[in-house]
């Protein structure tokens, strides 16, 4: 039995920096962190799904976090908000299966490749696009796969209009191509949604700096919830979750 914790979309902000409403980012990431810690949910990997700062890649933040994080096992993927080659200094990122500087690669947790996905520049590379569909076209059993941006529209006006994925579109298609269930697991967008098309079940995670409002077309915050997400994956049953704390 699989067990992952997600956390996505932290935005810390480097020291003396205060966030956009002011609210203390830190303090929900370490609320998160302390909670994981308990141990109540006994899990394998923590993935940190991108846009870990606030504005821009900073390894000060990237220092901390790892800091932070000490001693529990976890992986990250870069978002929008991110600077991978800053990431790949400080975290403990495995190589790239194709020679590339995106961080994306696949990791066996126990018995299960999980996938991971580079999105940070709003775009997937065709390098990864044609990596991924190497890898899907030859499985047919249900996979889990990670990527800071949904491979589809979501039904948040706002950000499928001013923010999406810009070839969500070619990443679906190699999502398609899997002969199973593509588990996918996100961020960006600041919500908690699953979504369902064809083969792919898409489970949209919420941030601890804000949600967004997904009735308005502009941009509006729908709550200030401090959660994370919880994944058990037998190899064909996904049961998941967002455990809110406050
Ligand atoms: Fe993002």
């Amino acid at each position: 039995m699989l067990k992952i914790v997600q956390f996505t979309d932290l935005h810390l902000p480097k020291l003396g920096v205060e966030t956009q409403g002011n609210i203390d980012v830190w303090k929900n990431f370490r609320l998160m962190v302390d909670d994981i810690k308990k141990q109540v949910f006994d899990f394998d990997l923590l993935v940190v799904s991108g846009d870990l700062c606030y504005d821009e890649g900073e390894k000060s933040v990237y220092h901390q976090i790892k800091a932070d994080l000490e001693g529990i096992p976890f992986t990250v993927i870069p978002g929008n908000h991110d600077n991978k080659h800053l990431m790949r200094e400080v975290f403990d990122v495995p190589e790239n299966p194709f020679g590339g500087d995106e961080l994306c690669f696949k990791l066996d947790v126990k018995g299960h490749p999980i996938y991971f996905v580079d999105s940070g520049d709003y775009t997937v590379s065709q390098a990864q696009l044609d990596w991924l569909s190497s890898e899907l076209q030859e499985r047919n059993e249900d996979t889990v796969i990670f990527v800071h941006h949904p491979p589809m529209l979501c039904g948040v006006p706002f950000m499928d209009n001013k923010h999406p994925l810009k070839n969500h579109g070619e990443l679906m298609a190699v999502l398609n191509q899997l002969g199973a269930k593509a588990h996918v697991f996100c961020g960006h967008y600041h919500v908690d949604k699953s979504l369902v098309s064809d083969n792919v079940k898409l489970f949209v995670s919420p941030s601890p700096y804000f949600q967004i409002d997904y009735t308005k077309e502009e941009f509006g915050v729908d709550n200030h919830l401090v959660g994370y997400r919880r994944i058990v994956f037998d190899g064909k049953t996904m049961t998941t979750a967002v455990r809110y704390l406050s």
